[in-house]
């Protein structure tokens, strides 16, 4: 089994001079007129510029971090290129709260990464993007704001491993818990309505639920820094202090 690499990181980390962002990566960030979509965007371009520098073994200065570029596909998916040349590092991202996720691993398998809020959901809901056996674990939880946050972040993360986002239906994925540990990895498994298994894990930092799902069963993911950032992360809504950019 191949691992799977993570980092996070909070809007505090991001450098305040751009030297670790390309020329293309300047002129996107500078098309975004609002604030919240401008830093989330840097954000999370910065957590996977040091997720793969690290995972690579490289430097995380501004001139390293800079050759490492991330583009989206024409499905919106993320890809490395790493000194101009395809990287061979498949990458997912995230970001939710002012923090950011990025997860790795050796291509070619696909994985997916979503990080959310601990929050309640409405039965609603619940009701609308969850499949009955979604909704009978939420019904049945002593804690439902975790788990029904934690079925859609791993249904994201899967829907992420099928490159389709949302344009896909939800209640065509369901996801199923195998572990419910505090301060651990919890396996998961996610089936498609086609018959496709994905393997999953998901992990409670405080506020933030983290989610990584794959086309290939893989071990717990490993932080690349320990403890991660998001062990201690408060989460953040900046962007309602400046909704528009200057
Ligand atoms: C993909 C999607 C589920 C992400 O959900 P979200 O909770 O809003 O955002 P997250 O922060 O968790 O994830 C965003 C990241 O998902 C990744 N992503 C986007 N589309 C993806 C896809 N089809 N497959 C895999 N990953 C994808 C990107 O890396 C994106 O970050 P970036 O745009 O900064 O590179 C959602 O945006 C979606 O379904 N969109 C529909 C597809 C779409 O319109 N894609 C946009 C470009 S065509």
């Amino acid at each position: 089994m191949n691992p799977v690499h993570w980092w996070s990181a909070g809007l505090a980390h991001v450098p305040q001079v751009d030297h670790w962002i390309d020329e293309v990566e300047a002129a996107r960030f500078a098309s975004m007129r609002f604030t919240k979509r401008r830093s989330e965007a840097k954000l999370s371009r910065y957590c996977a510029k040091t997720t793969v520098a690290m995972t690579l073994g490289r430097s995380t200065d501004p001139a390293s971090l800079r050759s490492i570029q991330i583009r989206n596909a024409r499905d919106g998916a993320p890809e490395t290129r790493v000194d101009g040349h395809d990287g061979e590092l498949v990458i997912a991202m995230t970001d939710r709260a002012d923090w950011a996720v990025a997860a790795v691993i050796a291509g070619p398998s696909r994985i997916g990464c979503d990080l959310e809020l601990v929050e309640p959901r409405s039965q609603a809901f619940v009701d609308d993007y969850f499949t009955p056996a979604e909704r009978s674990l939420v019904a049945g939880s002593a804690e439902p704001a975790l788990t029904s946050n934690l079925i859609w972040s791993a249904k994201e993360s899967a829907l992420k491993v099928l490159r389709t986002g949302l344009r896909r239906d939800t209640r065509t994925v369901t996801v199923t818990l195998r572990e419910d540990r505090a301060e651990a990895w919890n396996s998961l498994l996610v089936d498609s309505s086609e018959g496709r298994h994905m393997w999953g894990w998901w992990r409670r930092y405080n506020s933030f639920v983290l989610t990584v799902a794959a086309e290939v069963e893989i071990p717990a993911p490993e932080s690349l820094e320990r403890p991660p950032p998001l062990a201690t992360a408060t989460p953040g809504h900046s962007w309602l202090e400046r909704p528009t950019a200057t």
